[in-house]
């Protein structure tokens, strides 16, 4: 036998990894773990139990509790009662007992990961060398941010409670995206493991015990959906932090609308994996590897949706199986394995339901010539190619080791491909040619862009998504946002401000006289003025009940017909800031030309007096001009992470935002919404004062005389309550903000869940528009956008 024979027939001997330590931590808590509250071991008063097993082998490894409602009291119990103190030692107090969690962590990394692959089944050589390693990054990380919190942040203060619902892919990895934000700002949470792997949270308690952490700050809770669901629930949490699939998601959503508590969602995903010709091929399928066989590719973010330039398809597959062919799957624990377990019977079932499914579809299927071990929930690494975009395979999340490959010709076609799915957590590009690398990034609709890399994350950097696979970031200062809220939201009231009414009734009449108000005032839509499709007005009468004129009643399909306008218009979003900034100096000058104008008419809709309505238009452009200032300041970092990569953080618009404008301060609620809206690039169909909207109606003129596109800013008047309904419901609407009563805000959060769509409510606290510190600011702006975060190689 030659030398060479010999090492292309060598099989690999296993490599075992010990799980003594790991088992003696099980015995150590009499194979039955309890719930961890307040600093302590508690019995469940449920007195139940329920097993997790070693997906490797199916065997039990550990009886979990199950949390009931009496458990979940106490836990946000200890939590609420624990937060004052938290709060109170401060900053630094804070920061060295995330700093003594990040320690201990790293000491105990073995059995961390030991115990991670027992439970989970994902490789050894993973939770070894990629998750524990993050997880304490993220602690470490947080430690910094904990210290700096003070001076850094010093505008925002925590949230209160926090519920945390984390799922099985990775288990101690998102535990520490939940715990080491919320903690750092200091917040006290609760947290609820996935039911088939809680194992390392419980050993996460334990480090919590040997620190000293002040009790009741962290509480680990144990139980299935029902457990996550009463923790919804609860009146005392102030926020639910939750990753998992977007069906739960959107219960969450559902479950929570009108409550007021803060929410994030890390949901699911279908992120393309795109390949251009010029690409390094021996690279990609490195890549590849990372992308979808990576813990089997239960990954939220895995490149599931293989799309390759024609020409190099079949070349790039043919490498693809000759590496699939050497892939190892077998025990989590064995070192020298690629693949480990899918986590549970069921998802093994989900998995094998999809791949028959793809075959029934008409694709082809490709899988090693290898068999897999019988012995755990083992799934081959699969390759479906011929794949139609619309098939199932191609819009699921399969979230297992599954490949899906379809080609494309154009650059445009791949974008376009890319795009259709409802997801938009990821994707990743690969090119040698860097202005098609940064060309491409932006037109993607995900909240993070690989470039010649693939599932690399870092502490410093934010991760979440777009569309349907959520909202919110974790990591980095964008992340820190979910735990923290403006301190100035404590001055917003429960009654709108008071506005001064001049009870001298002469500027009424005098107004109505005005041959220009006599007729009924036309919408907004596509840059023209559109009648009504229902053909109904409605009569707007003043402060005093007098009759001051009429205004179009839009409908559902006026609504349809802007959101249409919306979406044709391209050329607003890619303009830079400064030519933006331009534009709205340019709106502000003409609102001063017609200042006396525009006074005249609050003094006729509210009765006020003429020098306050004079302060509103004043206000209004000043307003204006702060956001002109904003459009080329408010920009992205440079996230220095830990690989050899920048990442750039770049505000990206919405697209296409419903606004529903606050019934108070006619003028200056519309503009200080409309504006910062447009200012981020958005296009905008806006609902202005349901009594006041002659101040919007007369906004026209001024936007037909700058240079704002046609389409960006379309307004429809009408029933507030029912035009907000049909923007909430609308599928192509990107986010919804809205400005009025508690009942109305709980509708919108409910009837956006469905395409996930972001919402920006008030929940029926009011803010003094009149006021610059609760008016106006960079937070507008960031409701207005969302993050991409796209990673660079960089000194590589
Ligand atoms: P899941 O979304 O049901 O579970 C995630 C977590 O939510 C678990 O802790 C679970 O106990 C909890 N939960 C379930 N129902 C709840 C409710 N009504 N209220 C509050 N909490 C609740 O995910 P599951 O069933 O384990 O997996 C199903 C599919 O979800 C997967 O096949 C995959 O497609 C997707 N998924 C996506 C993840 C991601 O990271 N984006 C993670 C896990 C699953
Ligand atoms: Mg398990």
């Amino acid at each position: 036998m030659k030398i060479k024979e010999i090492y292309e027939t060598m099989s690999y001997g296993p490599a075992p990894e010990s799980d003594e330590a790991a088992h003696q931590f099980i015995k150590d808590h009499k194979g039955k773990f309890n719930l961890f509250i307040n600093g302590a071991w508690v019995t469940p008063s449920s007195g139940e139990y329920f097993d997790s097993i070693n997906p490797c082998t199916k065997k039990k490894l550990a009886k979990i509790s199950e949390a009931n409602e009496a458990d979940v009291n106490k836990a946000v119990n200890a939590a609420k009662k624990a937060l004052p103190e938290w709060i109170k030692i401060g900053s630094h107090q804070r920061a060295r007992y995330l700093y003594a969690l990040a320690r201990q962590i790293q000491k105990h990394s073995r059995l961390f990961a030991v115990l991670e692959s027992l439970d989970n089944g994902k490789p050894i050589r993973e939770t070894r060398d990629i998750d524990i390693p993050i997880v304490a990054r993220h602690f470490y990380h947080h430690a910094g941010w904990a210290q700096l919190r003070d001076t850094e942040l010093k505008d925002y203060k925590e949230v209160g409670v926090i519920g945390q619902i984390i799922p099985w892919n990775f288990p101690l990895m998102m535990l520490s995206w939940k715990i080491a934000p919320a903690i750092a700002m200091g917040n006290t949470i609760v947290l609820k493991p996935a039911e088939s792997t809680s194992l390392t949270a419980l050993l996460f308690a334990e480090i919590c015990k040997q620190i000293g952490l002040p009790k009741g700050v962290v509480n680990i809770i144990t139980g299935h959906g029902k457990t996550g669901a009463t923790l919804v629930d609860h009146k005392d949490v102030n926020k639910i932090a939750f990753t998992g699939s977007t069906e739960v998601g959107k219960i969450i959503r559902r479950a929570t609308a009108g409550s007021g508590k803060k929410l994030s969602l890390e949901l699911g995903g279908k992120s393309p994996f795109i390949v251009f010709e010029d690409a390094d091929l021996d690279s990609v399928v490195e890549g590849v590897v990372d992308a979808i066989w990576f813990n089997q590719g239960q990954v939220c973010c895995a490149g599931s949706r293989l799309l390759v330039q024609e020409g190099i398809a079949d070349k790039l597959y043919k490498k693809i199986r000759a590496r699939m062919e050497t892939l190892r799957i077998g025990n989590a624990l064995d070192k020298s394995i690629d693949i480990g377990a899918i986590v549970s019977q069921e998802q093994l079932k989900t998995i094998k339901d999809l791949v028959k499914l793809g075959v029934k579809e008409g694709s082809t299927l490709w899988q090693p010539s290898w068999s897999c071990p019988t012995d755990g929930y083992f799934h081959p690494p699969t390759l479906f190619t011929d794949v139609a975009p619309s098939s199932t395979i191609a819009q699921e999340e399969i979230f297992g080791p599954v490949l899906v490959a379809m080609s494309f010709r154009t650059h445009k076609e791949a974008v376009k491909l890319a795009n259709n799915t409802r997801y938009g957590l990821a994707c990743s590009i690969w090119t040698e040619n860097i202005n098609l690398a940064l060309d491409i990034a932006p037109q993607i609709k995900a909240g993070t862009a690989w470039i010649n890399c693939t599932n690399v994350f870092d502490a410093a950097a934010g991760f979440g998504g777009y569309r349907e696979s959520g909202f919110g970031r974790e990591g980095g200062r964008e992340g820190l946002m979910e735990y923290l809220k403006p301190r100035i939201n404590d001055a917003f009231t429960n009654q709108p401000p008071k506005i001064v009414v001049n009870n001298t009734s002469g500027s009424n009449g005098q107004a109505q006289q005005d041959s220009e108000i006599d007729r009924t005032t036309k919408m907004y839509i596509g840059g023209k003025q559109a009648r009504p499709d229902g053909g109904y007005s409605m009569v707007i009468n003043g402060a005093n009940g007098n009759y001051i004129g009429e205004v179009s009643k839009g409908n559902r399909k006026d609504i349809r017909n802007a959101v249409e306008a919306a979406h044709s218009c391209s050329k607003w979003t890619h303009r830079t800031g400064h030519a933006r900034a331009q534009v709205l100096y340019y709106l502000a000058e003409n609102l001063a030309i017609r200042k006396e104008e525009f006074a005249n008419r609050i003094v006729q809709m509210t009765n006020q007096k003429k020098k306050d309505a004079l302060l509103e238009v004043e206000l209004s452009i000043e307003r204006i001009y702060t956001y002109a200032a904003l459009a080329d300041k408010y920009d992205g970092r440079v996230h220095h992470t830990i690989h050899n990569n920048v990442t750039l953080a770049m505000p990206e618009s919405m697209g296409v935002m419903g606004i529903i404008c606050p019934d108070e301060s006619p003028l200056l609620g519309f503009i200080s919404t409309v504006i910062p809206a447009i200012t981020m690039g958005n296009n905008v169909i806006v609902v202005p004062s349901e009594k006041l909207p002659f101040s919007a109606t007369d906004f026209y003129q001024i936007l037909e005389t700058s240079d704002v596109p046609g389409s960006t800013v379309n307004i429809i008047t009408g029933e507030k309550d029912e035009l907000a309904k049909v923007l909430a419901k609308h599928d192509d609407v990107d986010s919804i903000w809205y400005f009025g009563d508690k009942n109305g805000c709980k509708e919108m959060e409910l009837l956006s869940a469905d395409n996930m769509k972001q919402t920006w409510v008030n929940y029926g606290k009011y803010r003094n528009w009149l006021d610059k510190e609760q008016g106006e600011g960079k937070i507008f702006l960031k409701k207005a956008s969302q993050i991409k975060n796209i990673w660079i190689p960089y000194g590589a």
